[in-house]
């Protein structure tokens, strides 16, 4: 049975923390499936990590409907949320056929859209559908070339009212959940507490009531770059990069291929050809 909204309200009010984690492809949700996490996020985070873009703004809303197909084959039982990508809900009606695509074309449960109060009235349009909405505020990189290299939000406290007002807010609006990225850890407690929906964090510390990382920084698929809200509970790169050298002087050195390993012909066959070769 696939995990709902009302399994995360439920985990809220029992005080259970609960992971979601990114997946963008058939492979990796079939091994998060595996994993009982409960919520796979299809980001578009991976206009950045799969794509190589150097921020998610080139990220088209087909190209999320084709990652999120693929993550929805492989993932049977986690609920599974769906980025809405930059320029995808810049009005009310706008948003709300994006929203109805990524459900209708893809089979995600929820779409993901940043913003705070400036995107409430997109939010409950949404909503009002029955479709699912999932926030995110904080550090929002869809506005990257608005903020700059300000990333940790609500450090003073016009911020962080407004960033609890932007909370509230989504929550009146319908959200089932909010992303807090990048947000100080005491400033995501008060509004986790604030709150009787899940907040989700990513930089925020320990107090939010759920925790997400990317796929690719989590399990260590990248090794030059390593933000710091990431823990790498795996480091598949260099297993990956090991596997790859050994692939390659295998062959070189004849080893791979095992002899005798492929498909049989009987030597008849190949005397035959010789013979006609020789002829020739
Ligand atoms: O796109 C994404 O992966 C995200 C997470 C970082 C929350 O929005």
């Amino acid at each position: 049975m696939r995990r709902t909204l009302s399994d995360l309200l439920k985990m809220k009010r029992n005080d259970e923390r609960f992971t979601m984690v990114t997946a963008y492809d058939y492979t990796s949700a079939q091994l998060v499936e595996r994993s009982g996490i409960p919520v796979v996020l299809v980001g578009d985070s991976l206009g950045m990590v799969f794509a190589g873009h150097e921020t998610t703004l080139p990220v088209t809303l087909d190209e999320m409907i084709y990652h999120c197909r693929a993550v929805v084959r492989g993932a049977r039982s986690a609920l599974i949320v769906g980025d809405l990508p930059f320029n995808t809900y810049p009005d009310a009606d706008t948003g709300l056929r994006s929203a109805a695509r990524l459900l209708q074309e893809a089979g995600v449960q929820a779409v993901k859209l940043e913003g705070g109060r400036e995107v409430c009235s997109i939010v409950s349009r949404i909503t009002r559908r029955g479709i699912p909405v999932m926030g995110h505020i904080g550090f929002t990189p869809q506005s990257v070339h608005a903020f700059g290299n300000k990333i940790v939000r609500g450090k003073n406290i016009d911020d962080a009212r407004a960033l609890l007002d932007d909370a509230l807010a989504l929550q009146d609006a319908g959200c089932f959940a909010v992303v807090l990225e990048c947000v100080p850890s005491a400033l995501a407690e008060e509004v986790s507490a604030a709150l009787a929906i899940p907040t989700i964090g990513i930089g925020s510390g320990l107090h939010c009531d759920g925790q997400v990382q990317v796929w690719h920084d989590m399990l260590g698929l990248y090794t030059d770059f390593v933000p710091r809200h990431v823990k790498r509970y795996a480091r598949l790169a260099e297993l990956i990069e090991a596997a790859l050298k050994q692939f390659d002087e295998e062959v070189r050195s004849a080893k791979f291929p095992a002899a005798n390993t492929g498909p049989r012909v009987k030597a008849s066959v190949v005397e035959q050809l010789r013979a006609e070769r020789v002829e020739a």
